[in-house]
């Protein structure tokens, strides 16, 4: 599986952000033949920590400037990130578009990971579910309008993050079932298709995130269909982190 922690804004010490890298190490090294382990810490812990880094755990920003360089204080590029020392970008969190984040924006996003060499993790979700569907066409909309713009070979890199904003930052409990996950994801392979080539859409991988906990990774796992997830809460306690990386071995 490919495990993926996305810190937020929960880890805001030196000292926790190297307990929690420490403790994946640990884990990227004993799980090495079943797990993937990317963090994607604050800005400043990524440059601590991922800088130099020879461990088997991988690093991604979690949001990535629409600028490129010049004057934009406060802007992380994507350059900027890759050079820090991470090999992923989270592009269109729902908390970035919430933020103000439009599609627009989220593909001229993918576009600056993919030319600093960075696989986006490209996150998309509906707000709720209604009942004629219409959130299908919603997730389709966030996918198609990143990835057209792409020229061909590019969107076979992107990662795809699955994660239903009624679900994030909740308990396993009001997480999404696994029934409707499976169902979900044969949506969005088919999504895929439309434009990747059909092995490329085959292979993409496919991670869904929104209240993962111990209780639920290994039944939201099995048979769903999905390669991993990408997780909030639960990723920033070493306690709860260890636990769901073991649910899941
Ligand atoms: P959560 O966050 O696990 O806290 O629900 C997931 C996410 O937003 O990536």
């Amino acid at each position: 599986m490919f495990i993926a922690a996305n810190w937020k804004a929960y880890v805001d010490t030196t000292e926790r952000a190297k307990r929690l890298f420490s403790v994946s190490k640990r884990l990227a090294l004993r799980y090495a033949t079943q797990h993937e382990i990317l963090l994607a810490p604050p800005a400043p812990f990524l440059g601590l920590l991922a800088h130099g880094n020879r461990s088997g755990v991988l690093f991604s920003a979690q949001d990535i400037s629409t600028a490129t360089g010049g004057a934009h204080t406060g802007e992380v590029t994507a350059g900027a990130a890759r050079s820090a020392g991470a090999s992923y970008a989270i592009v269109g969190h729902s908390e970035r578009r919430a933020a103000g984040d439009t599609n627009d924006i989220v593909a001229q996003k993918m576009q600056h990971a993919i030319g600093q060499g960075l696989i986006p993790i490209l996150c998309v979700g509906e707000h709720e579910r209604n009942e004629n569907a219409q959130y299908l066409t919603f997730v389709r909309e966030e996918i198609l309008s990143a990835l057209t713009p792409l020229p061909h070979k590019d969107r076979a890199k992107v990662m795809l993050a699955y994660e239903p904003i009624w679900a994030i930052g909740k308990t396993a409990s009001e997480a999404i079932t696994s029934s409707d996950l499976t169902e979900m994801i044969l949506y969005l392979r088919k999504v895929l298709s439309d434009v990747l080539s059909g092995s490329a859409s085959k292979r993409a991988r496919i991670l869904y995130g929104g209240s993962v906990e111990p209780d639920n990774a290994r039944m939201l796992a099995e048979g769903t269909g999905i390669d991993g997830f990408l997780i909030g809460h639960a990723a920033t306690q070493p306690e709860s982190f260890q636990a769901l990386v073991k649910a899941l071995v």
